[in-house]
């Protein structure tokens, strides 16, 4: 075994060596045969011996090639130095700012006027057009040298190609990961068996850096720009931030002006109070000169501008007690340790549990039931752990248990190499089960309306289903001898079901909840192969051809297609009518280019249009600019539609958007 170890090591040591130069430096230092047969070598060690996997083994990778891998080797040297910004923490702090201003400025400017604006949470990029075009976007690196990143940022498709001045022009700004596309990811992630990206800062700058734009395109990051270093409009930030926003560049909207501390302070505590409700992370605002003239006065030190300063909001935390912690089987069979809290406030909910990760993370932290621990909300829906308040001492305090056995099935567990974390390989496990069904109707996959948990758990619990090809073929009059089950409420759920029979291939292949294959990757396998049959048909080989599908993940594919309790299920959803096969291409229609944005409440969900639009190949952004073609509003529209209705952009409902999109096939 330890030479079996030896070499598996060694073989994972090889491929990332040669990953590496293949992927940075550009170098082949070996044939791709012999690549490959390095490859095969290790999939076939791991075939044979599965309980040796590592997470991080190059087959277990499903997609992209991870974030590690940069285009180092394309630098640009920025032709403006990129600073950082000062923290302050409290109004004196900013008093003093003000007054240090105040004082540097020559003696005959009496107010000075300062913007204050949010300071979003992401990785700093830098843009140049020259010539009109957009030639070159950079990443801070050390503020002197950053990294190419213009097809990453092109793929994002938030701006204008070309813009009407033809010198050269330097825009900055952040690019960021919205929240819930972070959770998503994650989630994503997680199934997957990857390393899950700590914060969506983490997970925007990951992505920027990847090597392959298309994946960069999916990753679904977004970009807010905050100022103009080069080629300016105006004498001042303030209109320049007016001028981008008019020539279409996405700039936050929460920008103010003044010259007064009350009303500085006031703005600052007005953006931290939208805060909430936003799908970014915001850290806090900054404080800047408005006046270019002031700001040449002023200039910088080695670090920082003199005339800008951040205001870091408190990140909201809370201190609390650890009671027990149990292990949640998720539907791949992972168990996450999950720590049950006494119930504290934290950003206005009241929090019982907080996600512990992995067992790794319990080391880390070093954390015994029992202990005070602070708990923080970041980017995720359920707030984590950050540390353990050793002030407080608790004589009482016990180790946590790692079960080896699944707590739900008590089948034994195997572990990954790392031992990071257990996994419940028993496909009747109930945990297992219905997790997968849930997994089935959720809104990435089938999007079954009101199939939640609690009707899941009562059909099981029933035998009403025992796996996703009973969802189709249920019986009203069973349902109704349910508890808390009426004539109507059966209705619309077995009316929600049967339209998620609608849903494309893609979904339903995603549903079906293969381990491994994510919604990128089943959309890619959904393109190359077309339908059911040929994807049953197709080799490893074959499968891991696509860009972005390792041969891990193919192997998983090709055995989960030669599995007879699997292919029943496909059998009995396919006699039940759902898409086995992918819509018609567009392969005969002009792509549409048009750009889209949603608001308001529509018929369904915006990611159903989102998906709906740019199935035609046309773009869907988040805000409206001069370059938004129409906007699809629902009812209850607000600022979107005033804003394009200002800017005289079309405004469609969803019978227009039909015509639309139909008089592109
Ligand atoms: S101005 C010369 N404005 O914060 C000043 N920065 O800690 C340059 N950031 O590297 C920055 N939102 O990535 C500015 N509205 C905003 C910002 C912002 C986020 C980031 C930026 C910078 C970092 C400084």
């Amino acid at each position: 075994m330890d030479k079996i170890l030896a070499r598996y090591k060694e073989l994972i040591a090889l491929i990332e060596k040669y990953n590496q130069e293949y992927y940075v430096k550009n170098i082949s230092a070996i044939s791709d045969y012999e690549y490959d047969q390095l490859y095969k070598e290790l999939t076939q060690l791991e075939e044979a011996n599965p309980e040796i996997i590592i997470r991080t083994s190059p087959t277990q990778f499903v997609g992209d090639i991870d974030n590690n891998l940069v285009s180092s080797d394309k630098k640009i040297e920025h032709q403006i130095r990129m600073y950082s910004l000062e923290n302050s923490y409290s109004r004196e702090d900013i008093i003093e700012f003000i007054d240090k201003v105040k004082k540097v400025v020559s003696a005959n400017v009496k107010s000075i006027e300062f913007v204050i604006e949010p300071k979003i949470d992401g990785a700093a990029v830098s843009i140049k057009y020259s010539g009109g075009v957009l030639v070159e976007a950079a990443t801070r690196g050390d503020g002197v040298i950053g990294e190419d990143i213009l097809d990453n940022i092109k793929s994002l498709g938030v701006l204008p190609e070309s813009i009407e001045d033809k010198g050269d022009v330097i825009i900055r700004g952040e690019a960021y990961m919205p929240i819930s596309t972070f959770n998503k990811l994650n989630i994503e992630r997680e199934a997957e068996g990857k390393t899950l990206f700590a914060n969506p800062r983490n997970a925007a700058a990951g992505s920027l850096k990847l090597l392959d734009s298309v994946k960069v395109a999916s990753r679904g990051l977004k970009l807010f720009l905050y100022s103009v270093d080069l080629g300016r409009k105006n004498s001042n930030h303030f209109d320049d931030l007016k001028y981008l926003e008019e020539s279409g560049f996405p700039v936050n909207e929460n920008y103010f002006k003044f010259s007064e501390t009350d009303d500085i302070m006031d703005a600052i505590f007005k953006v931290e109070k939208i805060r909430d409700g936003l799908d970014y992370e915001l850290d806090g605002a900054v404080v800047k000169v408005n006046d270019y003239a002031i700001r040449d006065e002023l200039g910088h030190t080695s670090k920082y501008p003199r005339f800008a300063i951040s205001y870091k909001y408190k990140s909201e935390s809370a201190r609390t007690k650890l009671l027990s912690v149990t292990f949640q089987v998720g539907r791949t069979g992972a168990i996450t340790p999950v720590a049950e809290l006494v119930p504290v406030s934290l950003s206005g909910s009241v929090i019982a549990r907080a996600t512990l990760h992995n067992n790794d993370e319990i080391k880390r932290l070093g954390v015994r039931i029992g202990d005070t621990v602070i708990i923080e909300k970041g980017g995720e829906v359920i707030p984590k752990i950050i540390s353990v308040d050793r002030d407080i001492f608790n004589a009482d305090s016990r180790e946590i248990e790692v079960p080896t056995v699944c707590p739900v099935c008590n089948s034994t567990l195997t572990n990954d190499i790392s031992g990071v974390k257990g996994y419940c390989i028993n496909r009747e496990c109930p945990a297992i089960v219905q997790g997968n069904i849930l997994h089935f109707g959720s809104r990435d996959a089938m999007d079954i309306k009101g199939f939640g948990v609690r009707i899941v758990e009562q059909f099981l619990e029933h035998n009403i289903i025992k796996d996703i090809s009973d969802i189709y073929n249920l019986d009203r009059k069973e349902i109704l001898k349910l508890e808390g089950f009426q004539s109507q409420s059966v209705d619309n759920l077995l009316e929600a079901i049967e339209q998620s029979k609608s849903q494309p291939f893609h979904r339903v292949l995603y549903g079906i909840g293969i381990k491994n294959i994510g919604r990128t990757a089943t959309k890619l396998i959904v393109k190359q192969f077309g339908d059911i049959d040929t994807i049953m048909k197709a080799t490893e080989e074959e499968i891991s051809s696509i860009y972005g599908i390792g041969i891990g993940s193919a192997s998983i594919l090709v055995n989960f297609f030669k599995d007879d309790i699997n292919m029943k299920i496909v059998d009995r959803l396919r006699s039940s009518g759902l898409k086995f096969e992918k819509e018609p291409d567009l392969l005969n229609k002009t792509a549409l280019d048009k750009s889209f944005v949603i608001t308001g409440k529509l018929s369904h969900e915006r990611q159903y249009f989102k998906d709906l639009i740019e199935s035609y190949g046309a773009r869907v952004s988040s805000s409206v600019s001069k370059n938004t073609d129409y906007l699809l509003a629902g009812t209850d529209a607000g600022s979107k539609l005033k804003k394009a209705l200002e800017l005289g952009v079309k405004v469609i409902d969803e019978n227009e958007l039909n015509t639309i999109l139909s008089g592109c096939s």
